[in-house]
């Protein structure tokens, strides 16, 4: 085997709390064994730059003293507290034809990188793979996204820190919502995984939670259900309510929503006006529901990294330098079962292109996990379980035949 001198580190896709932790956590690893760190800036981006000759290797060169802050705070280590990525990202690293490829695969030759580590959600390794597949690299994936959406990993890097966003703004609703006697509608990020919904939801203390995975469209029924919860609330004394949805859920037509959660509020008052016309006397009091809405957008990509993702970062980074030193490539770091794993890239990948292929999420929230079964028993209304598709079959499905 020969020995590993200079290995390439990279953020794609959309940025997330912890990427930054992961770099630190690369390049002290990798500088105790006395290796080389390049960063490389944009992603892949960053390989045609220097192909161009727009970037002197050396300047790209990373280390554990490279972020010196002045004064008496010489030294200071901050790169784990801060979110975003000192690398920057590309939201697609893709490129464009045979001639940005071409300029790619040259930059990372310029480069004399033994291995790279590529941190990304599953769109940009799914790119990141191709290239190293056409360039011979040695590849070792790190995952993230708020999404938690990568599969063959539990957790990915800055999903942990999203949830305690949307917890806090939940927490930061109630008393408005308790003061006017609300129902407070959030919409959070999540693509089509409701991971961060129910989670943040879960914790923020939530009445109702609506995924992807047990509410794919906003039906009628759906919207009726809920102001049956709100109703009901109500007769226990809570006025006020808050909703989370994640904006994966689609409106009532079954395609994809802009501003979903506008939508939900509308329909929520409006429904709940017919409910009290009904006569009902469980409605009597409906015609007086308010609703508020919020999209709570890039905030969720940003913050303090929680102890969590740091540590996670910690680990990941760790690992991923570990690989490299053993010659094993081709891989994606994971966590499973309360360790750090690595994975086949070659399958992860496999599994991700064909759930692309069929429109459908690679890692979505099991509709009898832990958590789903948390949200019920706390008498969360997360949809009705009777009507409800079993995503966790279609993705055994996949999986079986990948
Ligand atoms: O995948 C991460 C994510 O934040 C999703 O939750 C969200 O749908 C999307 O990226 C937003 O992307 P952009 O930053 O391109 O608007």
């Amino acid at each position: 085997m020969t020995p590993i001198q200079r290995i390439g580190i990279l953020t794609s896709g959309g940025d997330c709390p912890g990427l930054n932790a992961v770099i630190r956590a690369v390049v002290k690893c990798a500088n105790r064994r006395g290796w080389d760190v390049i960063g490389i800036p944009y992603s892949t981006d960053g390989f045609m730059q220097v192909a161009d000759g727009q970037y002197d290797p050396e300047h790209l060169r990373l280390t554990d003293h490279g972020y010196d802050i002045p004064g008496i705070l010489q030294g200071l280590d901050v790169l784990q507290f801060l979110s975003g990525t000192i690398l920057g990202s590309l939201s697609k690293s893709r490129f464009d034809g045979p001639d940005q490829m071409a300029k790619i695969l040259a930059g990372y030759e310029k480069l004399n990188l033994d291995a790279l580590i590529a941190i990304g959600g599953d769109g940009s390794l799914d790119i990141i793979y191709d290239l190293a597949q056409r360039g011979g690299w040695n590849l070792i994936g790190i995952p993230k996204t708020i999404d938690n959406d990568v599969p063959f990993t539990e957790k990915s890097i800055g999903f942990n820190t999203a949830v305690q966003t949307v917890n806090s703004a939940l927490y930061d609703l109630t008393f408005t919502a308790a003061s006017h006697d609300r129902v407070m509608v959030v919409e959070v990020m999540g693509r089509d995984a409701g991971h961060l919904a129910l989670h943040g939801g879960i914790a923020g203390g939530a009445d109702v939670i609506l995924i992807p995975e047990l509410v794919p469209n906003l039906s009628p029924l759906v919207v009726t259900q809920i102001c049956q919860h709100i109703a009901d609330l109500r007769q226990r004394g809570r006025k006020f309510a808050l909703v989370v949805v994640a904006e994966g859920v689609h409106g009532e037509d079954g395609k994809p929503k802009h501003l979903i959660g506008e939508s939900l509020a509308t329909a929520i008052a409006d429904r709940s006006r017919t409910l009290c016309q009904t006569g009902d006397t469980a409605y009597c009091d409906m015609d007086r529901v308010e609703t508020r809405s919020m999209v709570l957008g890039h905030i969720q990509r940003s913050g303090i990294p929680t102890a969590s993702d740091r540590l996670l970062a910690s680990a990941f980074g760790r690992k991923a330098v570990d690989l490299i030193a053993e010659g094993r490539y081709n891989r994606l770091v994971v966590w499973e079962a309360g360790r750090v794993r690595s994975k086949d890239l070659s399958d992860v990948i496999a599994t991700v292109r064909e759930c692309h292929l069929r429109s459908i999420c690679p890692s979505p929230v099991e509709t009898d996990s832990t958590m789903v079964k948390v949200a019920r028993s706390l008498g969360i209304y997360v949809g009705n379980p009777d009507t409800l598709p079993d995503p966790k079959a279609v993705i055994q499905e996949v999986s079986a035949m990948v």
